[in-house]
């Protein structure tokens, strides 16, 4: 139902997505060698929802001999059978991973906005489809490496510890096991401490497609059992997706082991609208860039650099746009905009508005209201930001967009490479060769154009600098699992 309220525009009547057919069980323990078994030390910790506060599940805290007890069964299953077994049986597990969790799609997408606070819409419609896609496009991949690699005889890496962060838990979890799995390895999966609930709803699953015991194993827990995984001698490779910091970390403390690793860290996009930009679809891209997922991705658009000569339109279509977001219950399907994280999160995003404004970039936020309870954030801009401002250089993940405007195509090549990332850019033309000239020159994984934060399992995606190295999906997402002549 659609009502025009005079003073704030259009108001939609609550859409709320049923949660009575979510089970969730009191108390959830690691998955190991094919079964959930309490962690050795008894211990558990709260995981809730953010956009309430409400406490959701206990949730098992591994530690160095629940780890130990995971890489044990992971490289026995390795050994015994995974790597022993034909190409084209492990793909069928896999495809039948990937269709379990289409049948379990509804479920998974409203634990997830649950579990993290994204709107419904999106975990509806991108997370849970696209990691089942995953499934779907790796499986096929699996007895095909040596199409994949002529020539190469490409041969799994053994045992893959995976760390993942709260942002696209669901889907980060398919990033990081099917790709691995297709390959012939086996994995030790921990997911991140606010949001681990999908990752053993896919335990649930793995246990239904009677996956061999041990292949996959998931471990719960913070920064302690992730480190725990890491240091682990039996580990063959690790696959990190998280903070620059702890990739940091993660790096020196493998240095010299010959352990492999992936690092897919933070971000500090571009999003160049040029003169002859189709200007409504840009503005449209723009929201899209910087906040969908509440700017929770390493790939948003959080730079914006509108050309000199459209700076005021963009601008004002900007503000009116922002205007008509909608901000609070993730589980609502008219809200583009969900609950921040963490209350962590929250505090880092509040912290840097206050530096944008001490920095004296102007700040405009939606005049929309938001929930008491819960983490929230409104749609903000910060105008007339500059490159030396830290709101402009350091990743802030939450809705809060820079915006700077540009003369030269030249210049702003300069201005969008100059920040310590490079995950992805976008650009706005109706020009192609403007297109061309562009993404030979950023220094980015991802250039979209004419769009962005558009995915698909066949594309690989991955940084430059301090955004990591490797590339995760389409064929390079193999390699980064595979030892090649
Ligand atoms: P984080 O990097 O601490 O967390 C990511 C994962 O790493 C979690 O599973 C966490 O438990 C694990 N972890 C933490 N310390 C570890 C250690 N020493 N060894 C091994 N694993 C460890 O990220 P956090 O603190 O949640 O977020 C901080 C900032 O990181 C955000 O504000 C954002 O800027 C960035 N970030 C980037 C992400 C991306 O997708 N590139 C995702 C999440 C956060
Ligand atoms: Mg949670």
């Amino acid at each position: 139902m659609l009502s025009l309220d005079f003073k704030s525009g259009w108001n939609y009547a609550p859409a709320t997505e049923d949660t009575k057919h979510i089970q969730l069980k009191e108390q959830y323990d690691l998955f190991i060698d094919g079964r959930f078994e309490k962690p050795e030390k008894g211990k558990y910790f709260s995981t809730i929802n953010p956009s309430n506060e409400e406490h959701l599940a206990k949730v098992a805290l591994a530690d160095t001999a629940d780890v130990n007890k995971a890489v044990k069964a992971a490289r026995a299953a390795y050994t015994n059978v995974w790597s022993k077994m034909p190409a084209a049986e492990r793909g069928k597990y896999l495809f039948r991973i990937a269709r379990l969790m289409q049948e379990r799609a509804r479920e998974l997408a409203v634990i997830e906005t649950m579990d993290g606070g994204k709107p419904i819409r999106e975990s509806r419609d991108i997370d849970i489809p696209l990691a089942a896609n995953h499934f779907f496009y790796y499986a096929g991949w699996a007895d095909k490496l040596q199409y994949a690699f002529p020539n190469r005889k490409p041969q799994p890496i053994g045992v893959a510890g995976q760390i993942i962060p709260w942002n696209f838990p669901l889907l980060m979890a398919a990033w990081k096991i099917a790709p691995a799995l297709a390959t012939g390895n086996t994995v030790v999966l921990k997911p991140a401490e606010t949001t681990p609930l999908t990752a053993l709803k896919l335990a649930e699953i793995i246990q239904e497609s009677e996956l061999p015991h041990g292949v996959v194993n998931i471990i719960t827990g913070a920064g302690a059992t992730g480190a725990a995984l890491v240091n682990h001698p039996d580990i063959n490779k690790i696959a990190f997706t998280g903070s620059t910091d702890v990739g940091k970390l993660i790096q020196k403390s493998i240095a010299g082991t010959p352990k492999k690793l992936t690092l897919e860290l933070g971000g500090k996009a571009a999003n160049i609208i040029f003169e002859d930009a189709p200007i409504d679809q840009a503005v449209e891209g723009i929201i899209n860039g910087i906040f969908f997922n509440q700017g929770h991705v390493c790939c948003a658009g959080s730079r914006l650099f509108i050309q000199e000569g459209v700076a005021d339109i963009v601008i004002r279509k900007l503000k009116d746009r922002m205007e008509t977001l909608i901000v609070g219950n993730p589980l609502d399907k008219n809200t583009d905009i969900g609950a921040i994280n963490s209350k962590n999160q929250l505090e880092t995003i509040n912290k840097y508005l206050k530096i944008g404004k001490d920095e004296g970039a102007e700040l405009f936020q939606s005049s929309c209201d938001i929930p008491k309870k819960g983490f929230f954030c409104r749609p903000t801009l910060f105008l007339n930001a500059s490159q030396s401002h830290r709101i402009v250089q350091e990743e802030i993940f939450g809705p809060v967009l820079a915006v700077q405007t540009f003369r030269t195509v030249e210049e702003v090549i300069e201005k969008a490479n100059n920040t310590p990332y490079g995950l992805s850019a976008g650009v706005w033309t109706d020009k192609g060769s403007k297109i061309f000239n562009l993404t030979t020159k950023m220094r980015a994984g991802v250039v979209w154009a004419n769009t962005f934060n558009k995915f698909d399992p066949a594309s690989p995606f991955g940084g430059y600098k301090e955004s990591g190295f490797g590339r995760e999906g389409g064929l390079h997402g193999l390699s980064a699992y595979l030892n090649m002549e």
